[in-house]
C-alpha cells in the first residue's frame, strides 16, 4: 500500500487533529505540489488539482517546488554538500548574512551591521532573539548594579571620614526618619537602597507585544503569543508578556509606566549624599509583527510603529521585528517593517527563507546590541547547515534579481488579488466585513453568524468553526485551499506565491461569491460535508 490514506490504518500522528479536520472536510492527503497547486488523488488514483492560497502559511513566495530551487537542491545533493559540519567554518552562512545585510541596509538607509544567528523554524529564531535579549539585559543590569555599588562604596568612605551630609528628603524618600547621627543614617540609607534594589532585581523580565500577536508555540515564544488558549496552560514555564492593543498609544504608555523599574543610586557631590533613580531594564524586548498573520492579518500603522519606536528608545528596550510571515518580499519590500519606517534591533526571518523546501530561519541583531559571547552559549545541531544556507542564498538571489522584480510582482499581484476580494466584499456587505493586508498577505473577514436563523451556522460560529467550515466548502466545491487565521477565526487568509495568475484570482473570486451566496441564504447545511 503506497498511500497513507488507508482508513483501516491506526492513526498515531495527531489523530485528534485529523478528526477535527474531517468534521469540516479538510482531512485531505496531498501527494504532489508545484506552483500554486497541490494534488490529491481521487478514488481511481487520478490526480485532482487544488489551488493553494494557504501557501504554507506564507512559506511559498516562489510557490511549491519552484524548478530553480529544486534544481539547486538536487545539485547540492549530487555534489555531496556537507550538511553536517558543525563547529567548522560556514562561509555559505556568512554569505547569507552578508546578503541579508546588504538588503536590510538598502531598505533602512543605514549601514550598521546586523549579526546573524541561524535557526530551523520561526519560533526557534524568536527564542534565539529572546535569549540574546535576555543575555544583553542581564549584562546591562549587572553593569548598572556595579556602578551603583561603586557609588555606595564612595559614600561609605566619605561617611567614615565624618564629612558626609545627607541631602534633605533623601531618607524620607526611602521611608526613613532622620536619626541625627550622620554616619548611622548613611548606613541606614545605603541599607534601604540595597533593599529596594534587591527587590527590583528579583523581578522577572517582562516582554511587550501586541494583542493579536503570534510569535510561535514553543515554551518561551508561546508566552509572546496572544491567544490565551495556546498560552495560558503554559504560563508557569516562561517569562510573561504584557499585550498592548493595536493603535492605542495611551495604553502602551500606561503599560510601560505601570511596569517600569528603577534602581536607586547613592551619589555624592561636595560631601552631600543624595539618591537618584536609574532606569532598571525590566523590559527584555518588544516583539512586533509589522503585519499580524495568525492574529487576523492586521496591519500595523505607521503612527503606531513610530510610537513603539519612541517608547522603546525611552526605556532602552530592544525592538524585535518578527518578519517571519510578512517578510521576504511578500508585501512588496523585503521587510514589511521598512515600509512603515520601523527599525529593529533584531529581525526574525523564517518561512520563505527556506524556499519552500528547506527548514531555515535566522535572527539578526544589530551591532550596538550584539553580545558575541552569545555564540558560545547558543547552538543548534541543524542550524546554519550548508544545504539550507545555499537554498536561502538562491531565494535571496531570486528576490533581488532584475532590480527587485519579485517585490514589484508581489505588490502588483497583491493589488490584483485585493481588488477581487474587495469586489466580493462590495457584493456581499452583510456576509463580509473587511479586506485587510498588503501585497500577497491578505485577509477577508466574514461577519459573525452567532445570530443566524440557521442552527448550523449559529453552532459553527459559537464553536469558532465558521471559518474552517467555509474553508472546507471552498476545498470541496471549488478545489481551493485556504484557512482562517487561527486566532481570528472568521478571517480567511490568502498568501499565494508570486506566480499567481489572473485565472487563479478569477477562480477564487467565483468560489468566494458562491460561498458568500450560501451564507447570505443562511444555508448552513450546504456549508458542511454531507454526512459521511
Ligand atoms: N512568527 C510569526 C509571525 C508566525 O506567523 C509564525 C508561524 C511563527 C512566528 C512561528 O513560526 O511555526 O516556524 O515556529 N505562523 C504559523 C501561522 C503557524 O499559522 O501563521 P514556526
Amino acid at each position: 500500500m503506497n498511500s497513507a490514506s488507508d482508513s483501516t490504518e491506526l492513526e498515531l500522528a495527531e489523530p485528534h487533529l485529523r478528526e477535527v479536520l474531517s468534521t469540516v472536510g479538510l482531512d485531505v492527503e496531498y501527494v504532489r505540489s508545484e506552483g500554486n497547486t497541490l494534488y490529491r488523488l481521487d478514488a481511481d488514483g487520478r490526480e485532482i488539482a487544488v489551488l493553494d492560497y494557504a501557501g504554507g502559511y506564507g512559506s511559498l513566495m516562489f510557490g511549491h517546488n519552484h524548478p530553480a530551487l529544486t534544481a539547486r537542491a538536487k545539485q547540492l545533493l549530487d555534489e555531496g554538500t556537507p550538511t553536517h559540519a558543525q563547529f567548522s567554518r560556514h562561509p555559505y552562512a556568512n554569505r547569507v548574512a552578508t546578503e541579508l545585510n546588504r538588503i536590510v541596509h538598502r531598505e533602512l538607509g543605514d549601514d550598521e551591521p546586523y549579526f546573524a544567528i541561524f535557526a530551523n523554524s520561526g519560533a526557534e529564531a524568536i527564542e534565539a532573539a529572546v535569549k540574546h535579549a535576555e543575555l544583553d539585559r542581564g549584562a546591562r543590569a549587572a553593569a548598572l548594579v556595579d556602578e551603583i555599588e561603586t557609588h555606595a562604596a564612595a559614600v561609605r568612605e566619605t561617611a567614615a571620614s565624618g564629612t558626609a551630609v545627607i541631602a534633605g528628603g533623601a531618607l524620607a524618600r526611602l521611608g526613613l526618619d532622620d536619626s541625627a547621627d550622620g554616619a548611622h543614617d548613611v548606613e541606614r540609607l545605603l541599607a534601604g537602597i540595597a533593599r529596594h534594589n534587591a527587590e527590583q532585581r528579583s523581578r522577572p523580565p517582562l516582554f511587550l507585544t501586541l494583542e493579536g500577536s503570534f510569535h510561535g508555540k514553543l515554551v518561551g515564544s508561546v508566552q509572546l503569543t496572544h491567544n490565551a488558549g495556546y498560552r495560558t496552560p503554559f504560563s508557569s514555564l516562561a517569562a510573561q508578556a504584557r499585550f498592548v492593543p493595536l493603535d492605542r498609544p495611551e495604553e502602551l504608555r500606561k503599560t510601560v509606566e505601570n511596569e517600569r523599574g528603577t534602581l536607586l543610586d547613592p551619589v555624592i557631590a561636595d560631601g552631600v549624599v543624595d539618591v537618584v533613580e536609574r532606569e532598571y531594564p525590566v523590559f527584555c524586548a518588544f516583539l512586533v509583527e509589522p503585519i499580524q498573520g495568525e492574529g487576523g492579518i492586521n496591519v500595523l500603522s505607521e503612527a503606531f510603529a513610530r510610537e513603539i519606536q519612541e517608547v522603546c528608545a525611552a526605556i532602552d528596550c530592544p525592538v524585535v521585528i518578527d518578519e517571519i510571515q510578512c517578510g521576504m518580499g511578500r508585501t512588496g519590500t523585503f521587510l514589511a517593517s521598512s515600509a512603515i519606517g520601523l527599525k529593529g534591533d533584531y529581525y526574525a526571518l523564517a518561512k520563505s527563507l527556506g524556499g519552500g523546501i528547506a527548514k531555515s530561519a535566522v535572527m539578526l541583531v544589530r551591532e550596538a546590541r550584539y553580545r558575541r559571547e552569545f555564540e558560545l552559549v547558543h547552538s543548534s545541531t541543524f542550524a546554519k547547515d550548508s544545504f539550507s544556507c545555499h537554498i536561502a542564498l538562491q531565494v535571496l538571489g531570486m528576490l533581488e534579481a532584475e532590480d527587485g522584480r519579485a517585490y514589484r510582482i508581489a505588490a502588483e499581484r497583491g493589488r490584483a488579488l485585493a481588488g477581487a476580494l474587495t469586489s466580493v466584499l462590495g457584493a456581499f456587505p452583510t456576509v463580509l466585513r473587511e479586506v485587510r493586508g498588503k501585497g500577497l498577505m491578505l485577509g477577508l473577514d466574514f461577519a459573525d453568524q452567532a445570530d443566524s436563523p440557521s442552527p448550523v451556522l449559529r453552532e459553527l460560529s459559537a464553536a469558532g468553526f465558521l471559518g474552517y467550515a467555509i474553508a472546507g466548502y471552498l476545498l470541496r466545491e471549488h478545489r481551493i485551499r485556504t484557512f482562517p487565521t487561527a486566532s481570528a477565526v472568521n478571517t480567511l487568509r490568502f498568501e499565494p506565491s508570486l506566480l499567481l495568475t489572473d485565472e487563479e484570482i478569477g477562480r477564487l473570486e467565483t468560489a468566494l461569491r458562491d460561498v458568500c451566496a450560501v451564507l447570505r441564504e443562511q444555508d448552513g447545511n450546504r456549508l458542511l460535508p454531507s454526512a459521511a
